[in-house]
């Protein structure tokens, strides 16, 4: 049967049958070394005997193996203290090549910070096999793990909503999928569950959560992928503190679970109004780390406060969230339409090294308060209805007071593992052009599908 390279070091003078990958052969004459990596790590094998060094010697890098040997200690002199195998070896008696591989495109046994990303993305499947990714992508999943647990232990329940919905203003542009049943109307996919979650509240759910994709067609940065992932979640009855304490509990216990070797400097964590912020610190993000020198300090600040609208283009538009409601002194200047650059809403940002890491409010439950919203920003009673229709007759069925907040969880693995970009926690990402390399996506499609979509492309001339 079957045993990972890790629990060789219980099984001296054992035999044993591994199974794995190459990925480093050393020759040396009457005897050759592999090092052989499975899921739990690297262990060293030893091929002695004419028959065996023999079939040893056409194994390459990345083929696929399967062996039976015996456990033995390895002589002081040749122990590999970096290895947590490294004071066994495993003397081969019998080897079956399960595949062969083509010779990698690049080395997989380095962090792989030497190759370019293309190439990297391009073969992704082969650039997941480095230590680095497979640390970064299995603690991934250790921390979605603990938070969905902390969720559910408080009663929170995960709620899948849908992919293929509407498009409304929401701040970023939409990506749109064209319907075939209806021809010249879209799908949109949801820039985040915002809508769908407020409707579970209205559903009487009251603590929704979800490990939710969202999309958005904005320019790709280290930080920003045109999809990605939120610990989106929903309360009701609530207001701003309970959201905010309940996250931050939440991130504490996450990092003295998985990362006891980080230090969070302020705890509770310090909160700071945007204009404050702004004038220190000239951001809305600040960086509040004492020492930027060590990697295992973690800053966390809440940012509160924020305007409600902004002007651009000489029209009102909301600066973070529409479904916001104002802070409570300043509901009635929105009701009247009046004070607009001064009302305050109830958006929370946390904030982590410098980086927005989650984002959130309590929301406007009454209709008329949100169409105030709409007004402000200039939208005809036609367009509202159009866009929002279905939010305002929601609201109008017994909406209870709710908020929530949805951290975004690339950017705070990313800052977990000490990654520059989020790109190093995504199992498939895009690169910074918005492509899949590996997949060649985006791409053409058949004359006969368009024709379905009833669509024709116009070339860019
Ligand atoms: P917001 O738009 O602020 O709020 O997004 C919440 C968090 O998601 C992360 N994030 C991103 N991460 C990677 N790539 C992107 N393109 C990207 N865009 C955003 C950030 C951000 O803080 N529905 C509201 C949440 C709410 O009010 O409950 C929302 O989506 O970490």
């Amino acid at each position: 049967m079957r045993i990972l390279v890790k629990d060789i070091v219980n099984k001296e003078g054992q035999k044993v049958e591994l199974m794995g990958w190459v990925s480093v052969r050393r020759d040396h004459g009457k005897l050759i070394f592999i090092d052989l990596r499975d899921r739990s790590g690297i262990c060293q094998l030893v091929f002695v005997g004419k028959a065996l060094y023999e079939k040893a010697d056409k194994l390459r890098s990345e083929w696929v193996v399967k062996i039976v040997g015996q456990v033995n200690k390895r002589p002081p002199a040749m122990v590999n203290k970096d290895l947590p195998t490294g004071e066994y070896e495993v003397l081969a008696e019998k080897l079956e090549v399960l595949n062969e591989a083509k010779t990698p495109p690049f080395e997989v046994g380095t962090d792989g910070t030497e190759v370019g990303e293309d190439v990297r993305m391009k073969y992704r499947y082969i650039d997941l096999r480095r230590q680095r990714l497979q640390k970064n992508i299995r603690n991934r999943d250790k921390v979605i793990a603990f938070m969905r647990n902390f969720l559910r232990e408080r009663d929170f329940v995960e709620v899948e909503t849908p992919i293929l919905s509407k498009s409304t203003p929401e701040g970023a542009r939409d990506y749109l999928v064209p319907s075939r049943l209806y021809n010249g109307k879209f799908y949109a996919l949801p820039q985040s569950p915002q809508q769908y979650k407020q409707l579970l509240m209205v559903a009487g759910m009251e603590r929704y959560f979800q490990v939710a994709r969202c999309f958005r067609d904005e320019d790709t940065r280290g930080d920003r992928q045109p999809e990605f992932t939120q610990l989106d979640l929903e309360m009701s009855f609530v207001r701003e503190e309970d959201v905010m304490s309940l996250i931050e509990e939440m991130f504490i216990k996450a990092v003295q679970t998985l990362y006891p070797g980080k230090k969070i400097q302020q705890m509770p964590f310090p909160r700071m109004s945007y204009k404050e912020a702004m004038e220190k610190y000239g951001t809305d993000r600040p960086d509040l780390r004492e020492t930027k020198d060590d990697p295992n300090l973690l800053a966390f600040c809440w940012v509160v406060d924020f305007p409600f609208f902004e002007k651009t283009d000489e029209r009102w538009t909301f600066t973070h969230n529409p479904f916001s409601s104002p802070k409570p002194e300043h509901v009635e200047w929105l009701m009247e339409k009046k004070n607009i650059g001064e009302i305050l809403t109830t958006q929370y940002d946390i904030v982590l090294n410098g980086f927005e890491v989650g984002g959130g409010s309590i929301r406007n439950h009454q209709p008329e308060a949100l169409k105030k919203v709409f007004e402000i920003m200039g939208l005809a009673e036609e367009r509202i209805m159009n866009n929002f229709g279905h939010m305002l007759e929601a609201l109008g069925s017994g909406a209870p007071p709710h908020g929530g907040i949805a951290p975004g969880l690339d950017r705070l693995i990313m800052i977990l593992e000490n990654e520059p970009n989020i790109r190093e926690v995504i199992a498939f990402p895009k690169t910074g052009d918005a492509r899949d390399l590996m997949m060649e996506a985006p791409s053409e499609v058949s004359k006969e599908q368009l024709k379905e979509l009833g669509l024709e492309i116009k070339k860019k001339k």
